[in-house]
């Protein structure tokens, strides 16, 4: 590969490695960079993994031709870059090692040889001419080791940066977000040395660059105000992103869910970016990645052992070894007898420069309650104090009312968990493909119905008609079946799958198979295959309007029955919730519709 007329790439993709350096997950592999400028004298940029010792040596004598290399530039000794070095000078006898006085000194620890008679030592502004092209050398300590070099090549006006602006990834790995992989990058491996970084920049300033090219990922050629611009951001320890990162570890559920409740109450303040993580499922360096990257972080964990649960301790031990800093900090802690968590987090942050900690912080014992759902409130909204609320005009155009309008059948699912038979509502059905045929059902997860399709892959959907009573949906609506059987008593016919059948007020059942399950948060969507159908009945469809017109009994008026009762009415099986305030997370214990199907008893 051509990088200018004179100067070629003979670095190579890695594919096998699992963790680069021993602990960052490396999906797309890694590229070990490594270049030759051909000019009067040859000088060949650094070596690579030593897995890769025969790849990279024919790349070079390809591009060497019957020429031999003068120099070998050592900019960095870690090894994923140094170590074919004494191959290379095996080969190439009559080459110099070209490198800083304190990378002599390590390669004495890797070689046992320090290459006295055959070495140049550089420094600060110490030049190499080459014909043509001359070197300049960069010192650049701490970016990422402390003998790091980098090197300007005058004439072409290209720099090579060292560790300085790679990236994870092999560039044979399609990437079309430089940053992403850049960013965990940067702060994974060289974060903690930002002061360096900004020195080298200032450096770099003086110079007219025009092409980029790192140890590790893409040479750079465009647009370079843009690498350099995040490099500033990111070692300045500025953030790069305003809006606010949840990070959090649970035990039993009870502190993710109250991250996960954070996220729509930090929403509806105005928030601009939200970005929530699990601390023991998600990589720990995209972690890191996106606390460096908001400008307000918000942690939440248990009490655990008299301390914090572990994944979090980590976590923050992380964040203080690269100087964390200049950021907004919300806490929210759980313990079911003496919570410590926060004060535990804040004294682990406190000392890191400009660090400010929301004043509202979220208790919980064990669940959430009352309480801490306020308390989550009123961290969202000081976190959000600056932010603009969503305007009139985005909440106009928002009428929750047109959700009504589309249209749904009603059906009765019917299931086995193995010991009886189960039915339940759902309205949420619809065919897909005809070819292959398709149904999409969505069950809410708090029914054991969902449960139950979950563990044996089977259902059966009975398409419920007009003439379906009130009380089918109570029988099959309004109770669980884990508390009751719905069938007992009864005696069905069964299809070829072993599932019951409804044998009135329906005009069809359908056998499914579930051919996939997403989990939707609230409910589960089962894709399913149709293995047998069949009409039993003429009568039309009930639908949900249908239903609501002519089915559901009519919620009471002022002064009747349950509207002496102060409070809210479900309007799809009359259920009423007694309160002021409906929370807007309600669920009816009865039919499992959300609070928008509720409407206030007059
Ligand atoms: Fe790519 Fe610091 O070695």
């Amino acid at each position: 590969m051509y990088i200018t007329d004179d100067i070629r790439y003979i670095g190579v993709n890695d594919h096998k490695i699992d963790l680069f350096e021993g602990q960052y997950v490396v999906p797309d592999g890694m590229a070990y960079n490594s270049y030759v400028i051909l000019d009067y004298k040859v000088a060949v940029m650094d070596t690579v993994d030593r897995n890769f010792t025969h790849e990279w040596l024919d790349k070079l004598a390809k591009v060497l031709g019957d020429r031999k290399p003068d120099y070998l530039v050592v900019h960095h000794m870690e090894p994923d870059h140094s170590a074919n070095i004494l191959n290379f000078m095996k080969l190439y006898p009559e080459a110099e090692i070209v490198s800083s006085a304190a990378a002599f000194r390590v390669m004495n620890n890797y070689f046992g040889t320090d290459f006295a008679d055959r070495r140049v030592v550089v420094g600060e502004g110490d030049t190499l001419p080459l014909g043509r092209h001359v070197l300049q050398f960069i010192t650049a300590p701490m970016v990422h080791w402390p003998e790091v070099i980098m090197s300007y090549e005058k004439t072409d006006k290209v720099l090579f940066s060292a560790d300085g602006f790679g990236k994870f990834g092999a560039l044979d790995a399609y990437d079309d977000d430089w940053a992403c992989e850049a960013r965990r990058y940067y702060f994974g491996i060289v974060g903690k040395f930002g002061d360096k970084v900004q020195a080298l920049l200032k450096k770099a300033a003086g110079l007219d660059i025009r092409t980029i090219c790192p140890l590790h990922g893409p040479i750079l050629k465009e647009n370079l105000g843009y690498y350099l611009d995040l490099y500033n951001t990111w070692s300045a320890y500025e953030p790069e992103t305003d809006g606010v990162a949840i990070f959090y570890t649970s035990v039993y559920g009870h502190t993710k869910e109250a991250a996960e409740k954070l996220v729509p109450l930090l929403k509806a303040e105005g928030c601009p970016k939200i970005a929530i993580t699990d601390l023991a499922r998600d990589d720990m360096a995209e972690a890191v990645e996106d606390a460096f990257r908001y400008s307000k972080i918000v942690l939440a964990t248990t009490t655990y052992n008299g301390g914090i649960f572990p994944f979090m301790q980590t976590f923050i031990e992380e964040l203080k070894e690269r100087n964390y800093q200049k950021r907004t900090i919300g806490l929210i802690e759980n313990g079911s007898w003496a919570p410590q968590a926060a004060k535990i987090m804040k004294n682990m942050l406190e000392g890191g420069k400009d660090l400010t900690f929301a004043e509202n912080t979220v208790r919980i014992l064990g669940a959430l309650n009352d309480a801490s759902n306020a308390a989550l409130k009123g961290l969202a909204q000081e976190l959000c104090a600056e932010y603009e609320k969503p305007g009139a005009e985005e909440l106009a155009k928002q009428d929750p009312k047109a959700m009504f309008k589309i249209g749904y059948g009603l059906y009765v699912v019917t299931t086995n968990d193995g010991k009886k038979d189960n039915g339940c509502i759902v309205n949420t059905v619809v065919q897909l493909t005809s070819t292959p045929n398709r149904v999409a059902v969505c069950i809410n997860k708090q029914n054991y119905t969902h449960h139950i399709v979950e563990q044996t892959g089977i259902l059966n959907l009975n398409v419920l008609s007009v003439e379906a009573p009130f009380s089918v949906f109570q029988e099959y609506g309004f109770v669980s079946g884990r508390a009751v059987d719905k069938f007992a008593g009864k005696t069905l016919e069964r299809s070829g799958n072993g599932l019951l059948y409804l044998d009135k007020y329906i005009n069809a059942y359908l056998s499914l198979k579930v051919e996939e399950h997403t989990d939707m948060g609230t409910h589960g969507l089962f894709i399913c295959s149709v293995t047998e159908s069949k009409v039993v009945s003429s009568a039309e469809t009930m639908t949900y309007s249908y239903y609501q017109s002519n089915v559901k009994p009519r919620p009471p008026k002022a002064g009747e029955g349950e509207a002496k009762k102060k409070g809210w009415v479900c309007t799809v099986c009359g259920y009423v919730y007694e309160g002021e305030e409906l929370p807007p997370d309600f669920i009816c214990p009865l039919c499992k519709h959300g609070a928008a199907d509720f409407e206030k008893l007059q």
